[in-house]
């Protein structure tokens, strides 16, 4: 039976009818639907509406119907996911199966589905991303103390430690994990009782409801619980950052596995080969992880887009913000596996990496802080050195490799200790700051990320 057919005189064009349905998206819904009708049905329970048998007969059959897969084949006369359950419902337990619907929209439903389904798929990508954050601090442990060059503008700027890189990432991952977990805080609350616009018809304990599905409180206002979309909003924005982030890291990952650069060798289970040159491995999973990364960002946009122009409250255009939720959630949950198993199956090429942190001038700046240490301005340090740089691409060396009459030539007095300075350890040991890549301040900060994941990955198995 149709959910509103009474006041028409004619049905619906079939083509327009079919065009309108959400039940070939929507159905992913269907634990949540059937979670919330459970709620709502204790709540009409206390009401009065359902008698204790009904409401045990109810409750059975939602079971059922929950453990039930939804049929492949599609019916075309069902509308969306709370037209399925209600018509399951009759099918199951008869015209009592009609009492559910007593007192709520599908308004309110869809705003309380959509809410459960994103809190899941929240706890899902944070720990889904706890894993992979997991993967990178193996990696940085494993890497000791081994340094590369760290690059601005993509020209060698001063080395760092592998593990620094490492944890650059590692910082980005776990502000996203943050950023999803303030998205929960905030859609944690529990729309049903707002019936279509206006709030409930009905005296439902609110309350009652939005403990039973685990929200923290009911919404505070009927007209936006039942048209907000924020929290969907807000989530794939999240998951946004989740695509930047793992777009960028597949970028440096390709650019560094290419011979030229060959500081990280490709997993060959997340590689592929060339139909054409027999000698091709292909970084395809980092490819493909920086081409989804620009869908997740057009299901951000086609979001606000879609909800910019809404009057309140419920308005149908509404129906279009589910796929691009799912589709988001989907790919980015997609992204991280495929990311985590390429970070944890990946291999360095430490020699490599730690050959051209030696050179490339990228210890001028620790040999100016020295001469900074002897009185000298530091501008002026910078000029000297500058010229030092000069001379060695003239005659083709390094810093440590210009004798102590060229640095004369260039104004400056090398001793033993100005040379101790231009020494890879030296270099590195300098930049002893927190959030610096001196080894100490590196063991540190991986300390820290690993606080920081646990916490994080207690929280994601207390909400699995
Ligand atoms: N399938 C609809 C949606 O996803 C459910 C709400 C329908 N409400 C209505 N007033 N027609 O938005």
């Amino acid at each position: 039976m149709k959910m509103w057919s009474g006041r028409f005189n004619h049905g619906p064009d079939a083509e327009f009818e079919q065009w309108q349905r959400s039940f070939p998206f929507d159905r992913v819904l269907l634990p949540y639907e059937v979670a919330a009708s459970k709620a709502h049905a204790f709540a009409l329970a206390k009401a009065g509406v359902l008698d204790s048998d009904e409401l045990a007969t109810t409750l059975f059959a939602l079971d059922q119907i929950g453990r039930e897969s939804v049929p492949d084949v599609d019916d075309p006369a069902i509308e969306d996911v709370h037209h399925y359950v209600e018509t399951r419902l009759v099918e199951l337990i008869g015209e009592v199966g009609y009492k559910l619907h007593t007192g709520r929209s599908r308004n309110e439903q869809v705003a309380t589905d959509l809410r459960l389904y994103v809190r899941e798929q929240i706890d899902e990508v944070t720990r889904l991303l706890a894993e992979f954050v997991s993967a990178f601090v193996k990696q940085a442990e494993a890497a000791g103390n081994s340094a590369m060059p760290a690059y601005t503008h993509l020209q060698r700027a001063e080395p760092v430690l592998v593990a620094h890189w490492l944890l650059a990432y590692v910082e980005m991952f776990l502000r996203d994990i943050d950023r999803l977990s303030d998205c929960r805080k905030r859609l944690n609350v529990c729309p049903l009782g707002s019936g279509a616009v206006a709030g409930t018809i009905l005296p439902l304990d609110r309350g009652a409801i939005a403990a039973e599905l685990e929200f923290d409180a009911p919404t505070a206002n009927s007209m936006d619980a039942s048209s907000d979309r924020d929290f969907a909003i807000e989530f794939v924005q999240a998951l946004s950052f989740v695509a930047l982030h793992l777009s960028r890291w597949a970028e440096e990952f390709i650019l560094f596995s290419t011979t030229e650069f060959a500081f990280v060798k490709l997993p060959e289970q997340y590689s592929t080969g060339s139909s054409a040159m027999p000698q091709k491995k292909n970084p395809d999973a980092l490819e493909l992880i920086r081409g989804k990364a620009g869908k997740v960002f057009a299901e951000a946009t086609a979001l606000f887009i879609g909800v910019k122009g809404l009057p309140l409250a419920y308005n149908k255009d509404l129906q279009e913000t589910q796929q691009p939720v799912f589709s988001a959630a989907q790919q980015v949950s997609g992204m991280v596996r495929v990311a985590t198993g390429f970070m944890t199956t990946v291999e360095f090429n430490f020699g490599r990496m730690q050959q051209a942190a030696s050179n490339g001038f990228m210890n001028a700046q620790a040999a100016a802080a020295h001469l900074v240490r002897q009185g000298i301005a530091f501008r002026r340090a910078h000029e000297l050195i500058g010229k030092a740089v000069r001379l060695c691409v003239e005659q083709g060396c390094e810093l440590e490799q210009l004798s102590k009459q060229d640095y004369a030539l260039c104004g400056i007095d090398a001793d033993e200790h100005f040379y101790n300075s231009l020494a890879l350890e030296e270099v590195l040991a300098i930049h002893n700051v927190p959030g610096g890549t001196a080894a100490s301040r590196v063991h540190e900060a991986l300390q820290t990320a690993k606080e920081k994941l646990s916490l994080f990955l207690g929280v994601a198995h207390a909400c699995t």
